[in-house]
C-alpha cells in the first residue's frame, strides 16, 4: 500500500546493503513514519515483544526474518534451536509466530549449516510474498460482502477492531483488504474505527493507513459500537484474528467479543479475516486452550500522545495506587463469527467447513 504515494510493505530487506531487515516502527506511528533497521536477531525479539511491529502475520514474517539474521551470525544447531526458543518466547496468542517459526526450523534443520542463512532469507521472502498472495485473496473473497450492501444501499458503513490492516501484514491487510479493494472500485465505504485501548492500535494505526489511502472513516470509543449498532449505523463488522481455532474460535484483540456479542444481538453480521498461517489446528477450544497475553498494567494506566508543541508524551490516567490488570486478547465463540474469511474463500467457522477449506493443512504439523 502507499504512504504519501510512495509503494511500501511493512517489512523488507535493505535494498543497498542486501541483509538488514528494514521496517515501519509502529510505535510511532502516526506521529512520524520511522523506517528502523533490524540486523540481529535480539533486535528482532525486541522489535516483536515491545510491538514494534505487531499484528498476527507481520509477527510470523518478521520472526522469520529474525532467524535469517540469527542463521548470518551462527548457524550451528544449537544456534538454530536457541533462535526458534528465543524467538517463539516473544509473544503468546498470534498462532502466526509459531506457524513461521515451525516453518523455518523444518526447512533449516536439513541444510547443512553452511548453506542455512541464504536458505533462511529464502524461505523468509517466501512467507512475505505468501501473506501478500494471501491478504490479497482475502480482500477479493470478501469484497462480496460489501459489494452486496452497496447495491442495496449505496453507503456501507464498517466496523473494525484494532488493525487488522496492511501494517498488521506485510501488505494489504486482512480485515481491511476487501475495505481497501472496495474503496479502490469506488464503492462509498466508511469504517467505524473502535480506538482499541489501552494501545489504540484502532485511533493510531487504522484510522493512520485508512487516512492515507483515503478511505472515509470515523473513530469511535471502544464502548460505541453496541449503541451505533442499536441504532441501525453499522452494516458489519469485520476484524482480523491472532489465532482461530480448528473449530472456528477467534482469539483477537481484547474487546473483540464484546463486538461479536453487540453484533448478534442487533443482527449484524461478524466477520473474521484470517490467513491459514492464523489457524491453530491443534486445538478445539479457544476459551480454555488459547494463551491470552497479559501485557504491562501501565499500558492501562497510562496513555500516549502528541501534546501540541508536536512532542510525544505518556500520561498517567488513573490514580497512582490503583491497580491495572492488561489481558492483551479475548476469545468470540465461533457461535458468534457469521464467516471466516481466508485466502480460499468464505466458510462457516466450524471445523467441518474449516477442514473442507484447507484439506491437508493439519498434516503439516
Ligand atoms: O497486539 P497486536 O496489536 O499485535 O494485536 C493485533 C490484533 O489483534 C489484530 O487484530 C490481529 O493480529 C489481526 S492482524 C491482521
Amino acid at each position: 500500500m502507499k504512504i504519501d504515494g510512495k509503494r511500501f510493505r511493512s517489512i523488507w530487506i535493505d535494498e543497498a546493503d542486501g541483509w538488514t531487515v528494514r521496517i515501519i516502527d509502529q510505535t510511532r506511528l502516526p506521529w512520524s513514519v520511522e523506517i528502523p533497521r533490524l540486523t540481529t536477531v535480539d533486535e528482532v525479539a525486541f522489535a516483536i515483544r515491545s510491538m514494534h511491529v505487531r499484528g498476527a502475520p507481520l509477527i510470523g514474517a518478521t520472526a522469520a526474518y529474525g532467524v535469517a539474521l540469527a542463521m548470518r551470525a551462527d548457524s550451528s544447531n544449537e544456534a538454530l534451536d536457541a533462535t526458534i526458543k528465543q524467538l517463539g518466547a516473544t509473544r503468546p496468542t498470534a498462532i502466526n509466530l509459531r506457524w513461521a517459526l515451525e516453518r523455518m526450523l523444518r526447512v533449516l534443520r536439513d541444510h547443512p549449516p553452511d548453506e542455512r542463512m541464504d536458505v533462511a532469507y529464502a524461505e523468509a521472502a517466501a512467507i512475505c510474498e505468501e501473506d501478500v498472495a494471501a491478504n490479497r485473496a482475502i480482500g477479493t473473497h470478501g469484497l462480496p460482502l460489501i459489494l452486496g450492501r452497496a447495491k442495496m444501499q449505496g453507503r456501507v458503513n464498517i466496523l473494525t477492531h484494532c488493525n487488522a490492516g496492511w501494517i498488521a501484514t506485510v501488505d494489504w491487510g486482512t480485515a481491511l483488504a476487501p475495505i481497501y479493494m472496495a474503496h479502490d472500485q469506488g464503492i462509498d465505504v466508511h469504517v467505524f474505527v473502535d480506538e482499541t485501548r489501552p494501545r489504540n492500535q484502532g485511533a493510531a494505526l487504522t484510522a493512520w493507513e485508512l487516512g492515507k489511502h483515503g478511505v472515509a472513516h470515523t473513530v469511535i470509543v471502544d464502548n460505541a459500537g453496541g449503541h451505533l449498532m442499536q441504532r441501525g449505523l453499522i452494516d458489519l463488522v469485520i476484524v482480523g484474528a491472532d489465532r482461530v481455532t480448528r473449530t472456528g474460535d477467534v482469539a483477537n484483540k481484547i474487546g473483540t467479543y464484546l463486538k461479536a456479542l453487540a453484533a448478534r444481538d442487533n443482527g449484524v453480521p461478524f466477520y473474521v479475516a484470517l490467513p491459514s498461517s492464523t489457524i491453530d489446528w491443534r486445538i478445539a477450544d479457544g476459551i480454555v486452550e488459547i494463551p491470552i497475553e497479559e501485557r504491562e498494567p501501565g499500558e492501562v494506566s497510562t496513555i500516549t500522545g502528541q501534546a501540541r508543541d508536536g512532542g510525544i508524551a505518556t500520561i498517567r490516567l488513573t490514580p497512582w495506587e490503583s491497580a491495572a490488570i492488561n489481558p492483551a486478547f479475548d476469545v468470540t465463540p465461533a457461535r458468534l463469527v457469521s464467516s471466516l474469511v481466508t485466502e480460499r474463500g468464505i466458510c462457516a467457522a466450524n471445523e467441518a467447513s474449516l477442514r473442507s477449506m484447507f484439506p491437508q493443512e493439519d498434516e503439516v504439523y
